[in-house]
């Protein structure tokens, strides 16, 4: 089976992991030992933010910005209902209301026009997704965030390397959330990392990271245990000198299955710009006037022939019993279309040229 993804490592991880082992230390009680603070300084270099700071998931990533925004109980946070849960999850352990709103078919991302009808006089941020690697409109949602005085926080989950308006992804946010997930474009089997340009933001993550402490014993505000672990740190400063090298492999084999696939009256290839581009941390095709039965069996299709093709966010957030529950939401058709549609393909680093065209052409064989 070719997986939909697969982590990169050789024996440079296993080394810089050994050397943690032998030589400690092994974490921070401040959370900010020599290799997370190296990692640090990287990350913000690759992003071009004055700011980095690290912690244990994704999920903290964005816990913490949305708690650092100011987020607090019954303060509404607008954001997709298709995305991974913990978009969602951030803004309910931060005691506030998720407010779900439709996306662009086009990009899949948050729709600014949906955005801007679902304010209310209790919003209190607006949190965008970069939906499979690529950004969201950010700047429409920071001209509607400075318009009502709102904090932005970027999902960058998946968007490592990826640029928007030229620049790098979560530029235009006041706080950007990376995942280290093993699945994803660089990794540290768990981890997350925030990036920000603001001081007085990067001074309460900092804070929230280590229980609400700047110095021990002393905590001044609600924080948690969110900090990275030197030994993921060790993997992450291995990763950051490949990622350049991981996101350009991602593109050669995006562009090389687009050659097969494009011309296919039945599909919607992925969306991209000359200044807006891809991490392609996904290749996500849509199945265009399909039912959700119908792009199932093209997966099924897809696997028996040993291609690890996978539809992410069957069930939009908003439909999650959890959420159902708790948070109403009024239809979201885009959201609902798109979650029966659309399938990805593998084009990890580890997927060669011969695998693409296969991956490629057997997709053409099976529409
Ligand atoms: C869009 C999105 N948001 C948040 C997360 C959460 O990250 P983590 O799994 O590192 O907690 C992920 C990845 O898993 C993700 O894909």
């Amino acid at each position: 089976m070719i997986p939909i993804n697969k982590p990169q490592t050789d024996e440079a991880e296993v080394q810089a992991v050994l050397d943690v082992m032998r030589s400690g230390p092994l974490t921070n009680a401040l959370g900010a030992g020599p290799k997370v603070l190296e990692f640090e300084k990287a990350f913000a270099e690759f992003t071009g933010t004055k700011h980095a700071v690290a912690v244990n998931t994704g999920t903290a990533a964005l816990h913490s910005a949305v708690m650092a925004v100011g987020v607090k109980r019954d303060d509404e946070v607008i954001l997709p209902s298709f995305t991974f849960v913990a978009t969602a999850e951030a803004v309910a352990l931060s005691g506030g209301r998720p407010v779900f709103v439709d996306i662009d078919p086009k990009t899949y991302n948050l729709s600014p026009e949906a955005v801007e009808k679902a304010i209310t006089t209790k919003t209190k941020a607006i949190l965008p997704v970069d939906l499979y690697g690529f950004s969201a409109d950010m700047k429409p949602l920071r001209e509607i965030a400075d318009k009502h005085s709102l904090g932005l926080v970027e999902d960058a989950a998946q968007a490592h390397g990826a640029t928007y308006a030229g620049k790098p992804a979560g530029s235009f946010a006041d706080a950007a959330c990376w995942s280290l997930y093993a699945s994803k474009n660089m990794m540290a089997g768990e981890g997350g990392v925030i990036t920000t340009n603001s001081d007085k933001i990067d001074e309460t993550l900092r804070m929230i990271r280590t229980h609400g402490e700047k110095t021990k014993y002393a905590s001044e505000m609600l924080g948690n245990n969110y900090r990275m672990l030197e030994l993921q740190a060790a993997i992450a400063n291995v990763q950051m000198t490949k990622l350049p090298s991981f996101v350009a492999k991602r593109r050669r084999n995006a562009e090389q299955l687009t050659k097969i696939l494009q011309g296919n009256s039945k599909l919607v290839l992925p969306y991209e710009t000359s200044d807006c581009q891809h991490s392609w941390y996904l290749y996500t095709a849509r199945l265009i006037e399909s039912t959700e039965a119908q792009r199932n069996k093209l997966l099924d299709d897809l696997k028996a022939k040993d291609i690890g093709a996978e539809a992410y966010y069957i069930n939009p957030v908003n439909t999650m019993p959890f959420y159902r529950d708790n948070y109403k939401t009024q239809t979201l058709p885009e959201t609902e279309k798109a979650a029966k549609q659309v399938f990805s393909l593998p084009i990890h680093p580890g997927v060669n040229e011969e695998e693409i065209k296969f991956i490629g052409k057997t997709t053409q064989s099976l529409l």
